[in-house]
């Protein structure tokens, strides 16, 4: 039986009101009434996803494309320093070195990435020239830092003196292992050196006042990862997905789970079936449960969808994943208080 709880909060950003709503069911249900026609909508995960919605909305309130706002929106949390686990100030591997990965994909199907690339910020725009200036899909590590210096991108440092304390401290024990990714503290008692909370990757969908769908994927990865290795996020098909007649997915969490089971492909394609959003996301996760039955109580993932009409749903395995939309009306951040257990 799902377990839904309750918790609604209510704050102030500025103008913006935030709902703070449990479920992605009721996410679903609201976005239908308040918004018939579609687009233009943004959808984000966790809480940094607000700031970076209201960045994509800048640019799709007048009637830009979502390509674009999805780029400038996970633009926001690439470059701010607090954010641990996106861009510049992510933890860094285990070896001390902060790889960023990340994707884009078009409401054409195009679509470009970045694998493990040092030393650029912004590692979304990088992943978009990637699939406008060249042939290929993906760039990795050295090939992909040396096409960003080629075209305009600074060599930067991307350990901050917060990532590398909380490295140092890591260093301590080295013990190898993902901590799960549940980023509300009235779920988590799982924290970080430093005190942070484990919220990943930035996934991010959005459809346009033209009924276009694109979406965008960044992330430093998983924690003190192993040097060279690769998650989800960067993987089209697995972090992130689009498909303009149908829908766009995106995930978070342990990205080899992802990986495995094609996640985000997974999603849309279910989509595709007649499954709303949720039920996509929910049988994606159901899927890895399945597959791994063993690991399910130790990790997080989650799913977050948008169809071509503007529903979205999202689902995790574990309580405390959260959201943020944002359309004409408002702003939501939308937790997703729900266990499988
Ligand atoms: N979902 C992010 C990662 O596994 O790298």
């Amino acid at each position: 039986m799902i377990n839904r709880r309750k918790f609604i909060y209510h704050s102030i950003v500025g103008a913006t009101t935030l709902h703070f709503v449990d479920t992605a069911y009721a996410a679903s249900q609201k976005q239908q009434k308040n918004n018939k026609n579609g687009g233009p909508i943004i959808v984000s995960t966790w809480d940094f996803g607000i700031a970076a919605n209201l960045a994509a909305w800048e640019v799709l309130k007048n009637n830009g494309r979502a390509l674009d706002a999805v780029e400038v929106g996970v633009k926001v949390p690439e470059a701010d320093l607090k954010n641990l686990t996106v861009g510049k100030g992510g933890y860094p591997d285990r070896d001390g070195h902060v790889s960023l990965d990340a994707c884009i994909m078009d409401e054409n199907g195009n679509c470009g990435a970045v694998l493990a690339m040092e030393h650029i910020t912004h590692a979304i725009s990088v992943a978009r020239l990637v699939m406008e200036k060249t042939p290929h899909v993906m760039l990795a590590g050295e090939g992909a830092l040396q096409f960003a210096l080629e075209n305009g991108f600074q060599k930067e440092n991307l350990l901050t003196e917060e990532s590398g304390k909380a490295w140092q401290e890591w260093l301590k024990d080295a013990e190898y292992k993902p901590i799960m990714n549940i980023e509300n503290q009235h779920f988590s008692p799982n924290k970080l050196p430093g005190n942070q909370y484990n919220h990943d990757t930035i996934g991010m969908l959005a459809l346009d006042a033209n009924g276009n769908l694109s979406g965008a994927c960044t992330t430093s990865g998983m924690a003190f990862k192993m040097r060279g290795r690769v998650g989800d996020s960067p993987i089209i098909g697995a972090g992130l997905y689009i498909d303009n007649e149908i829908g766009g997915a995106t995930s978070t969490g342990v990205g080899e789970e992802v990986v495995r089971t094609v996640g985000s492909f997974l999603v849309v394609e279910l989509m595709r079936q007649g499954f709303s959003p949720e039920d996509a996301c929910k049988e994606a996760v159901a899927r890895i449960v399945k597959k791994k039955p063993e690991k399910a109580k130790e990790i997080q993932v989650g799913f977050l969808a948008l169809n071509k009409k503007g529903e979205y749903g999202a689902y995790a395995l574990q309580e405390g994943f959260s959201f943020a939309v944002c359309h004409e009306q408002q702003q939501d951040l939308l937790i997703q208080g729900k266990s499988i257990f």
